[in-house]
């Protein structure tokens, strides 16, 4: 693992996290110029910040209930890789899939393998290009498949539906597929779940299924054991405050600045975490 500075976006939104916490004397403020470099110089790593930062530790917290030394996982939907790099912190084989550079997201690739090459899991992380819905993959060959916060940029159930099926191709026999998603219906949460809908009527972002619902899927797919758990976390684990910008669709602009002021004004907590699951 890099033990300097060298940085991409993707681990500059865990230092900018994790820094504050790091603090000998912890102040919120948000970090200054040179105080990841100071860090390095004291002997700081990037392991270190992935572990503080709120992003990291809700990743640690799905891998350490499902991913064990010496399994392969398939990480469904890796996006910016932190669910594949806290498997691989864990001993594990990771196949990260996710059908980027498309849906936006130019150059995230690069951005993936130069982030997990700092981080140290150059030999343990491979990815591929691919949709949830399609594997081009051995069936048989993992004992986790598991896709977190990533149904939210599916571009419809079916794919949800695509990924359970293929899922349940690809897992070995007693092989567990894990889905993560936000529950955007907790009423603990109001502020958030009229952001998420700003960002659905966009087309950002999908109409999540219920818990009841995406287990519903598993079991229809043949899963056995299927469970729904609900963990309610003061973690910012998926960012959502995307402010609004000009290429906005016109005339959106003042409800999505509603939803965005809605958002920092009330003072409630991230929504509790989903976690669906079943075995093969
Ligand atoms: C919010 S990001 C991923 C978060 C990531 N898993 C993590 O741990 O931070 C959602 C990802 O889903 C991917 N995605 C969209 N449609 C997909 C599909 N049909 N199959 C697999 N991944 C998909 C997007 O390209 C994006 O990178």
């Amino acid at each position: 693992m890099s033990s300097t500075a060298e940085s991409t976006r993707t681990l500059d939104i865990l230092a900018n996290q994790a820094l504050p916490r790091l603090r000998a004397k912890g102040s919120s403020e948000k970090p200054k110029a040179g105080e990841l470099e100071a860090f390095f110089r004291n002997g700081g790593s990037w392991k270190e910040i992935f572990d503080a930062s709120d992003v990291g530790a809700e990743r640690n917290l799905v891998a350490d209930r499902f991913a064990v030394e010496n399994i392969s996982v398939l990480d469904v939907g890796c996006g910016r890789g932190f669910f594949s790099f806290a498997c691989a912190a864990k001993s594990a084989r990771v196949t990260a899939m996710d059908p980027m550079d498309g849906g936006g997201r130019a150059g995230w690739w690069d951005e993936f393998k130069r982030s997990s090459a700092i981080m140290g899991h150059a030999h343990s992380v491979c990815g591929i290009r691919a949709s949830a819905d399609s594997v081009p993959l051995k069936s048989g060959s993992f004992q986790l498949v598991a896709s977190v916060h990533s149904i939210r940029n599916f571009g419809s159930v079916e794919e949800i539906r695509g990924l359970v099926r293929e899922a349940n191709r690809a897992l070995g026999s007693g092989g567990r597929l894990v889905i993560v998603e936000s529950d955007v219906n907790d009423p603990g949460s109001r502020g958030y779940r009229a952001f998420y809908s700003m960002r659905t009527k966009l087309g950002w972002e999908l109409e999540l299924p219920t818990g009841d619902e995406m287990a519903s899927f598993l079991e229809a797919e043949g899963f056995g054991d299927v469970s729904q758990e609900f963990i309610e976390t003061d973690l910012d684990y998926a960012p959502i405050r995307f402010p609004y910008d000009p290429s906005m669709p016109k005339g959106m602009a003042d409800e999505y600045k509603k939803a965005e002021k809605q958002l920092e004004d009330e003072v409630e907590r991230p929504p509790r975490i989903c976690i669906v699951s079943g075995s093969r």
